[in-house]
């Protein structure tokens, strides 16, 4: 089967690598024609374990090559998988679709014979439909049928989500396409994967409402640690009481300074607008939206409260800044809004980060970039973790203390155990979990 991608982004690369993983011929296709040199060179444009290996074993075998032509690799592919990015659209928060329209008018043009045009990017419900309308629009021949199959990737983990997936969502009536989008998938149908198989405008909304349940659990979790300090509780021990139960599941209930990313606020943000323009308005998400805004920039006070009320003039180390550990990916980090409020407050910022402080210099200003955790910390009033890379889970403790001014750790994260900390000497801060946990 030969597969073309359009669109070389995070999806469209790890979803190419892995279908030609499985057997699959696969063309990938972006406009960008240095991001397209540097593929064909063996380069990875973006950070994602892994994903390097694979590229470079599945291209050694022939399988998955890399192409500015579109319309040299869509007139040779059985499937088209949509990949182009939708992000959100200035001012109005709505999914931005002209990528995905402009690639459907491209591919429309290119078909040769029976062709199914897959969208894998995340586009709001309908949009298929209108890919559809486009392409018999542009050419009335086309024999095609267009699909909706979501993806559910986690940054730092998507190639084994897309090898072992908790499901693969297929939207789709019709029996030919159904039986393509089988074939595609059928390693991990014969790994036992469930495929659903539902209509497109139902696959559509599956994506939104995954995304968005995940990002009301994680926004959940964080209101309850805000009460479980006010009332001398452990929010930790609250998940695990609660995620122990089958029915809410353990996954997800980690508190912490918010949630960021490609997709959770992109994505809550275009199905609250797609439900008012539906006169069906989501009011748990639009108040989850609002509510994690906020968090992300209140969580500055945590630091603020810890140096007595007062960071002017002096110096912070922010440890970790991308929105999550194992990717470069600074989109709607909570660091951006936690770094911006402690400048407000008078800070002088100074950050490290393992992959992400290339990316964060380009949105951040006037903040220090160090070369690792310790030296970062030099002469620092007080320590914040903001992510939970590896790297800094068993930092060594006397070090930490000798290069800092004061032994202060803000720990918005929760990797560390208040005991060990106070051991050496800290005073230590975190989140749902107080200083005093009532007895
Ligand atoms: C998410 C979805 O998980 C994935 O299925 C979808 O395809 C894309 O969006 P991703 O954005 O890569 O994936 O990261 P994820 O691991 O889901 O984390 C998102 C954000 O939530 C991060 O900022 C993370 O720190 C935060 N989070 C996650 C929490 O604060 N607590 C948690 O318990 C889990």
């Amino acid at each position: 089967m030969i597969i073309s991608v359009i669109g070389s982004g995070y999806v469209g690369l790890v979803s190419g690598a892995c279908f030609a993983d499985f057997g699959h011929e696969v063309i990938c296709v972006d406009k960008a024609t240095d991001k397209i040199a540097k593929l064909q060179a063996g380069e990875i444009p973006i950070y994602e374990p892994g994903l390097d290996a694979l590229v470079e074993s599945n291209c050694a075998a022939g399988r998955l090559s890399f192409t500015t032509d579109l319309q040299e690799a869509v007139a040779k592919a059985d499937v088209v998988f949509i990949a182009v990015g939708t992000p959100s659209r200035r001012g109005d928060g709505h999914a931005d679709l002209s990528y995905v329209y402009a690639a459907s008018k491209e591919i429309a043009a290119a078909m040769n014979g029976y062709t199914v045009v897959v969208t894998k990017s995340t586009v709001p419900v309908g949009t298929g439909d209108e890919v559809e309308r486009i392409i018999a629009e542009t050419n009335p021949e086309a024999a095609f049928d267009v699909v909706s199959n979501p993806e559910f990737l986690r940054e730092g983990a998507a190639i084994d989500d897309f090898k072992r997936p908790d499901r693969i969502v297929v939207g789709t009536d019709v029996a030919r396409a159904r039986d393509v989008m089988s074939e595609v998938y059928r390693p991990l149908y014969l790994n036992q994967s469930p495929l659903v198989f539902t209509s497109r405008r139902t696959s559509e909304l599956i994506k939104y409402a995954a995304n968005a349940f995940l990002a009301m659990k994680i926004t959940f979790i964080n209101e309850i640690a805000d009460l479980s300090e006010a009332v001398g509780a452990n929010v930790q021990d609250v998940a695990r009481g609660i995620g122990l139960d089958n029915r809410i599941g353990s996954k997800f209930l980690h508190a912490g300074p918010g949630y960021g990313g490609s997709c959770f606020p992109k994505d809550t943000l275009a199905l609250v607008k797609t439900a008012q323009d539906n006169s069906s308005p989501v009011r748990l998400i639009e108040t989850t939206c609002s509510i994690n805004d906020q968090r992300k920039r209140s969580m500055a006070k945590k630091v603020v409260a810890a140096l007595s009320g007062d960071v002017r003039a002096k110096k912070i180390a922010v440890l970790g800044l991308t929105f999550k550990p194992n990717t470069d990916d600074m989109r709607d980090s909570p660091a951006l809004s936690i770094v911006q409020a402690l400048q407000d407050h008078g800070a002088q910022v100074h950050a490290y980060d393992p992959e992400g402080m290339e990316s964060a210099a380009e949105l951040m200003e006037n903040v220090h970039f160090g070369a690792d955790a310790y030296s970062v910390c030099e002469g620092a009033s007080a320590v914040v973790i903001v992510t939970e890379w590896n790297a800094f889970r068993a930092l060594d403790f006397g070090r930490l203390k000798e290069s800092l001014a004061a032994p202060i750790m803000v720990d918005l994260r929760n990797i560390y155990r208040r005991e060990e900390l106070e051991k050496h000497g800290f005073q230590y801060h975190c989140v749902g979990r107080p200083d005093q946990e009532i007895r």
